[in-house]
């Protein structure tokens, strides 16, 4: 089966294609346009110039990941787009294109929620991919086989063509984005409880604002990713950042004291701002006290809900110190939970993360239910405030 995966909801246009490989998406493409460079000279993204733009590029986007994957159009079995939350303007242009392509294809068209598909680049990441390949070559090895008892053989062989994913449920998600900072609760696929969020900022929107403080460039993630390496912590300028809610004993969470707390020990030091020392010092610090309050209350949910694998998703996940410190946590605090992480390409915004979840739900559904998605050109609609579940 594949599907053509589509996602306009903030600033990347983005078109994939995936094939399921006996129960897993593997990608045959992932094209991915991105519009920073427009929206940097704004300091964040301008929903109309995001439009705009989407338009321009979602129709030779679309033509890529199809060309890339050596596919045509006739060989695609549904069409996944992400139709909220997001920008409405730039999420009108995604729904639009797919609502036609399936109008026009005649292919079976489903709306995606932009974080699902965040959780679900999960299962296309590495240690998944590698298990279902392993899978697969101890299972072509078995049935080459010399029959010996041809009875069990078949017996067997019927057991091993059920290719098990190495994500166990329950699952833990920490949710990180621009948007979203949440933990999610996963007993089982496409179902989620929502156990924690923020109160205020989100963990991306913190990155953003503090990166914007220190005059560094936008997206404001990577760039303090970028200066804050690990020996410019404990630098002569000592900035030393709360923890907000570390202990408050429940999974919530909130970043916008801790921004603020940024902006006095900044206005404090003004004259400082130049210095690099500095400016690396205090995003290192920042990013510290972030990571410390993500890694501990994720600890904390999946002891308390006893799950079984802890994932990470969202554009902040692609932070290497993050994936580090919270991968070395699990490995002493929660030694039997599996910990899998994103392809860093998949945990930024793009559209074969969609594709994934489109996949997922699509093989949950009834054959009533999937003939019906072939009608769903005609009421599909973008949705800014969608809701996950
Ligand atoms: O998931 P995403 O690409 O878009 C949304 O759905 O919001 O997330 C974007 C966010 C931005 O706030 C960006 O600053 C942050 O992810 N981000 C990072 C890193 N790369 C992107 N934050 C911390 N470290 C990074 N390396
Ligand atoms: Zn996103």
């Amino acid at each position: 089966m594949l599907i053509l995966g589509i996602e306009t909801s903030c600033d990347e246009t983005a078109a994939a294609v995936i094939r399921d490989m006996k129960g897993s998406p593997s990608v045959l493409s992932n094209v991915v346009s991105s519009q920073i460079k427009l929206h940097a000279k704004w300091g964040g993204v301008v929903p109309n110039l995001a439009a705009r733009e989407h338009l321009k590029n979602i129709l030779p986007v679309i033509d890529e990941a199809i060309q890339k994957a050596s596919v045509s159009p006739e060989d695609i079995d549904l069409i996944a787009v992400t139709r909220g939350p997001g920008l409405i303007p730039a999420l009108f242009i995604g729904t639009q294109e797919a609502k036609t392509l399936s109008y026009l294809w005649e292919k079976p068209l489903i709306g995606v929620h932009h974080i699902e598909g965040h959780i679900y680049a999960n299962f296309i990441s590495d240690k998944v991919r590698a298990s279902i390949k392993s899978q697969i070559s101890n299972l072509k090895q078995f049935q080459n086989s010399k029959p010996e008892n041809p009875e069990q053989k078949a017996n067997e062989a019927k057991k091993l063509t059920k290719l098990k994913s190495p994500i166990e449920f329950p699952t833990l998600c920490l949710v990180v984005s621009g948007g979203h900072t949440q933990l999610v609760l996963m007993k089982d696929h496409l179902k989620y409880e929502v156990v924690g969020t923020t109160l205020d900022d989100a963990a991306g929107e913190a990155f953003d604002k503090v990166a914007r403080i220190l005059n560094l460039g936008y997206p404001g993630g990577p760039e303090i990713a970028r200066v804050a390496t690990r020996d410019t912590r404990h630098s002569t300028f000592d900035a030393k950042f709360p923890r907000p809610m570390i202990d408050s004993g429940d999974f919530n969470f909130s970043f916008s004291g801790l921004k603020t707390a940024v902006l006095y020990f900044t206005k404090k030091n003004e004259s400082l701002l130049k210095n690099k020392e500095f400016v690396a010092g205090t995003a290192a610090e920042f990013q510290q006290a972030v990571i410390d309050v993500l890694s501990q209350k994720t600890i904390a949910a999946a002891q308390k809900y006893k799950v079984k694998t802890v994932m990470l998703a969202g554009g902040v996940s692609a932070n290497e110190e993050l994936r580090r410190q919270l991968g070395e946590k699990i490995k002493i605090r929660l030694p039997d939970t599996a910990y899998i992480l994103p392809p860093i390409s998949y945990s930024l915004d793009n559209a074969a993360m969609i594709a994934a979840a489109g996949y997922f739900r699509w093989v949950k559904m009834t054959q009533k239910n999937k003939d019906d998605l072939k009608n769903n050109w005609k009421t599909l609609e973008a949705d800014a405030s969608l809701e996950l579940g």
